[in-house]
Formats: C-alpha cells, structure tokens, sequence
C-alpha cells in the first residue's frame, strides 16, 4: 500500500514529484524514493522514513521521473526495499500487492537474473525487462498479464527518457493534464495541487504520458479517446497554523466543522433518491473500517433507537468475504474519510453488485468511493492530515445523525453541538494531569454502555495507535466475564457515563475495578457522577441528547491520546507502522 506518482514536463521533474509525495505520505511513510530520466541515465534516491528524507533529492536533473511513498507489506521498511526499483533499462514504483511474486521471482532467478529487494514489486522491472524488444509499453502490457494480485505501476525506461507508462489493476491511477506537462498520482487530491484536469484511468488499461498529451490504450493497446473531468481544488491547504502536531489542530476544528454540518448530497440532485431511499429502507448496512467503523457503531444506537430501523454495522474487512444477506430495501452505508479504504471499497462494490442502494459518507471530493456510490453525503470536515482521526470521526457522527432525524421527520441544528464541542475542548484540557497515571501502565481500559460503550471503543484505538500502550474498549456489563482477571492494582480505567438510565449500572462496574485496585477516571454529563469520590479524576462535559453523546464525549478521549502520546516521545501525527488509509486488503 503505497502511493506513486509521476511527471514530464517544462519543468525540473524532481520538486514536482517531491511535493505530490507529500501530499499522498497518508498511503504510508516507511520509505519514500524518486527516479528522474535525463538524457545520459536515471537517476534514482531512495531512503527508509517519511518523504522529508529525500528532500535533497530535489536537485536532481531532468525533466521526467516518478515517485513513491511506501507502507510495507512484502520487505521490511528499508533503503533496499524502498521504490523505485531498477532492472535493466527500466525503473518502476508500484502501488498494490502481486500474490504471484515468488512464482515469478523463481522464474527470473533461473534465468540467472539476481534481486536487490524483499518486494513483491521488484519482479515488475524483471519482467518489463525480458518483454522488450522496441516497443517500451508493449512490454509493459506483456508484463502486466503476467501479474496476479492488484497493482498501479508507473514506469520509465532508459531508451526512452522522457516517457512514463503507466498501468492499473485493483489500485487507483488517475492521469492530469497541465500547461505542456502531465502528471500521474494515485489520487486526485495530490493531482489537484497542480491541475485540474484529470483522467481516470481504469482497471486493464494502460496511459502514456509524454509531451503535453497523455494517450490512453485498452488491454490489447489500442488507442481510446477518455472522458477529460473539470474538477476542484480538493482540500485549500494542510498547514498545521502554528499547532505543534495537526492532531492537535485537527480536534480544535471540531467545533467549527461541526458549525458547518449539513445534510447534503453530491450532486445535489440525488439527495431526493436518496431521501425516498432512505424513508423505504426496511434495513441498514453499515460497512467501514477503524475509525469509521466506530462511528456507524454510534450510528447503529441511533437509527435503532430513534427510528427503529434494523442497522447493522460490519468491518468491511469481514464484510466482503461473509456473504451478507441483502435484502430487497436495504440501504448500505459506506463511511470512510479518505473514500479509499480497498476492504471499504470491495464491501461498498459487493453490496452494490447485490442490488443495494449505496450511500458514501466521506470527506474526500472524487476518491474512488465517491465514485462507486449511488449518492454522496460529504463529512465537509477539511483536510484530515493526522494518521488518528478525530474531527472527521465527529463529522461522520453529524452526518449520520442527521439521518437518523431526516428519517424520523426531525430538524436538527448542529451548530448548537458546535458550542457544546467548544466547552468540551476547554475542560477536556484537563485529562493533560492524568497522563502520568497511563505512562506505565500495561494495560488501559475504556468502559462503557450503550453509546458510551461505543466512544469506549473509539477512546481504545486512539490510545492504541499513538501511544504503543495496550488497551481495550468494554461493554461495562461484560467486564466481570473474563476481562476484570487482568484489572490489577494501579490499572487505569475509563469509564464513559453520559446516559441517566445506565449511569448506576456502569458505576457497578467502576466499583468493581476499584476494589480490584484500579485507578478510576470518569468521563461523564453527570454533574453527581463527576463529584464521585472514588474517581482519581473526571472530566464534566456538556448534556446533549443522549443518543448522540459520543460526538462530544469522544473528545476528551481524543485528547488522552493525544497527550499520552507526547508524553511518551512518540509523534501523534505519524505512528509507526500505521497509515492514514489502507489501500490494500
Ligand atoms: C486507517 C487509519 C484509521 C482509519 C481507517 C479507515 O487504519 O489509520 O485512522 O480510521 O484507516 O480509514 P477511512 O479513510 O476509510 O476512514
């Protein structure tokens, strides 16, 4: 899982692809490397870490190169296994998994031709290699039918140093037009920091970038005429506006996007399908991953409760391999920030192709799941840089209730959620004074029930991604079945109180850990339970409607992990081995 990308142009190739790499570092940061064509050879610079590690790369001459910035999956994050990868006369990045790579490299390695890498990709060049004769993106092709598994390849040649060719099986490419250049990316965001002309290139076909026109060929190389998209800006700038870490900016923005939230669909028309969709549908689906999975898990309370809709909500991942019942009016949401997840995506394609109405919640204009839904319902949350979400996550949960009321035949202002958000940010500042109690710990508990249970999950993953430290997210009642034997003196517990009705029976469970020894730290709307004695510490956030609590109560949380986080050196914004969306299954 990685991200490419490419150039020719009149301009210097290298600060081109340096700044598009950047931009799609979100695909993963192990390693990042340039190629760039001259006349006399390619150069390549490679190194292990983010995108900045190259940045003496820059100065390289020509005025054609391609790029990448990889997440390892075959090969340790290394300098050998960094792209791109050399054989011959060929240079190549690649973005996707090859599951018939050993095959292969065996193959090659009876042909005595010996490999530099651990990669899966590295047997691309090897084959493009062995195909040439003249003909650079003939043998290209004639590689690609070799390949099994997914990929989007870029690819340059010595004999031909001012040509890139490039092509696509499971793994996104879209081409772009500029003045007398073209690039290539593995999303329209990097693209639109440079044009805003684009071509998606589609799974079987093949683009040639050269001079000021990119040509287009299906599988047997014949030439196509494609459709040219207007489209734009996607996200105005990523600057973390004198914030330490865009974590950190990110979570002060919830406020204000929560100010901005309303239900809309893209392209408008559509929101009236849509609405007559959504009053029919006798059942949910709700598919997504990580984070996102989390909020359709709020949403589920939502939707069952309000509007006693059946919801259910699935990791993507199990999704599309479970063989989902889908029965006639049923509508599936999709909720993913970037709109590239591949398991969200294969779900959303897989619900489709069995006759659902799909529905995308996402932040991202144009990604790949925009493009497959029946209708977009845009989060509007802004660039999310840090690898954790978190604004995006309370965008979703805006989003999502606000159709949960559309259905029910209710108006809600969000805005008035946007002051609450406000306050929240103020006293969750506080939860800075109970890092030292989580520092050491083996391992944190988040607890809660119903909704509470639900932001329990989501406070889990964020302490888990940026600060290394175990932890587990409970459903309160479920503590005493297995999970209280690892509760020992000193274990920190959250515990998650927002709803009247179920606040004495999560405090049984808190009673419960403490007399385990457990150091208790409460999270709640509940004026009495914040004053509770036995807590170490509680943070008093504002009431809203209960079944929507998690917008707010997951706030404090996101700040534990933050703060948790730097206290223990790590960088919130880029955890190690994580990557902000994960574009192979
Ligand atoms: C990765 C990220 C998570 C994110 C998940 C789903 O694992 O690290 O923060 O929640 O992908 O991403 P998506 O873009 O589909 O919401």
């Amino acid at each position: 899982m990685c991200g490419i990308v490419g150039y020719t142009g009149r301009r210097r190739a290298a600060p081109v692809l340096l700044k598009l790499l950047k931009i799609l570092e979100y695909r993963g940061y192990d390693s990042a490397g340039i190629a760039v064509a001259n006349q006399e050879r390619i150069d390549i610079f490679k190194r292990q870490g983010k995108v900045e590690q190259i940045g003496s790369a820059s100065l390289l001459v020509g005025r054609t190169g391609i790029g990448h910035t990889r997440w390892a999956t075959h090969g340790a994050p290394s300098e050998k296994n960094a792209h791109p990868h050399a054989y011959g006369k060929f240079v190549i990045a690649h973005n996707g998994i090859i599951e018939n790579h050993a095959l292969l490299k065996e193959e090659c390695i009876a042909r005595n031709e010996t490999f530099i890498s651990d990669t899966d990709s590295e047997v691309i060049a090897h084959l493009i290699s062995r195909y040439y004769e003249d003909d650079f993106l003939r043998a290209v092709q004639k590689a690609c039918v070799r390949l099994e598994g997914s990929f989007a390849i870029v690819v340059l040649s010595s004999d031909h140093p001012d040509k890139i060719v490039c092509a696509r099986k499971g793994s996104p490419l879209v081409v772009g037009k500029g003045d007398r250049e073209c690039f290539v990316a593995s999303d329209l965001v990097a693209l639109s920091s440079e044009t805003d002309q684009a071509f998606l290139l589609e799974d079987g076909e093949y683009a040639v970038l050269q001079g000021a026109q990119p040509v287009f060929y299906d599988r047997e190389l014949s030439e196509i005429y494609k459709e040219k998209l207007r489209f734009d800006p996607v996200f105005d700038c990523a600057d973390k506006e004198g914030y330490l870490h865009f974590m950190k900016k990110e979570m002060n923005e919830i406020p204000s996007v929560l100010n901005k939230t309303k239900l809309s669909c893209v392209p408008e028309k559509d929101f009236n399908d849509f609405y007559k969709v959504l009053c029919q549908t006798e059942y949910i689906h709700i598919v997504a991953c990580g984070t996102a999975y989390h909020s359709g898990l709020c949403a589920k309370y939502a939707l069952e409760s309000l509007c006693r809709v059946p919801t259910e909500v699935c990791i993507a991942s199990e999704y599309r391999y479970r063989n989902p019942i889908i029965k006639p009016r049923t509508l599936v949401i999709a909720i993913s920030q970037s709109g590239e997840t591949a398991d969200t995506l294969a779900a959303a394609k897989l619900a489709k192709e069995r006759g659902a109405y799909l529905a995308a919640v996402t932040n991202v204009k144009y990604s790949s799941l925009t493009r497959l839904a029946d209708c977009v319902l845009e989060t509007n949350a802004g660039a999310e840089i840090a690898v954790a979400a978190t604004k995006s996550f309370n965008a979703q949960l805006a989003v999502l209730y606000s159709v949960a009321l559309l259905r029910k035949g209710e108006k809600e202002d969000f805005t008035e959620f946007a002051a609450y958000a406000q306050k929240t940010l103020d006293s969750a500042e506080a939860v800075r004074g109970w890092t030292p109690y989580f520092l050491g710990a083996k391992s944190v508990y988040f607890i809660g029930r119903g909704v509470d249970y639900c932001a329990a999950l989501e406070g889990s993953l964020k302490l888990k991604e940026i600060s290394y430290l175990p932890s587990e997210g409970y459903a309160a009642g479920e503590l005493k079945h297995g999970t209280l034997a690892l509760v020992d003196e000193n274990t920190p517990v959250v515990a998650i109180l927002t709803q009247r009705s179920l606040a004495e029976k999560t405090m049984n469970a808190v009673h419960e850990t403490k007399s385990r020894g457990a150091r208790v730290f409460l999270i709640t709307s509940l004026p009495d339970i914040a004053a509770n004695a036995e807590a170490t510490s509680s943070v008093l956030i504002p009431a809203c409607r209960e079944e929507f609590t998690p917008i707010l109560s997951v706030i404090p949380l996101q700040a534990l992990a933050y703060y948790t986080s730097i206290a223990r050196g790590n960088d919130p914004d880029k955890p190690r081995n994580l990557a902000k969306s994960v574009t192979v299954e």
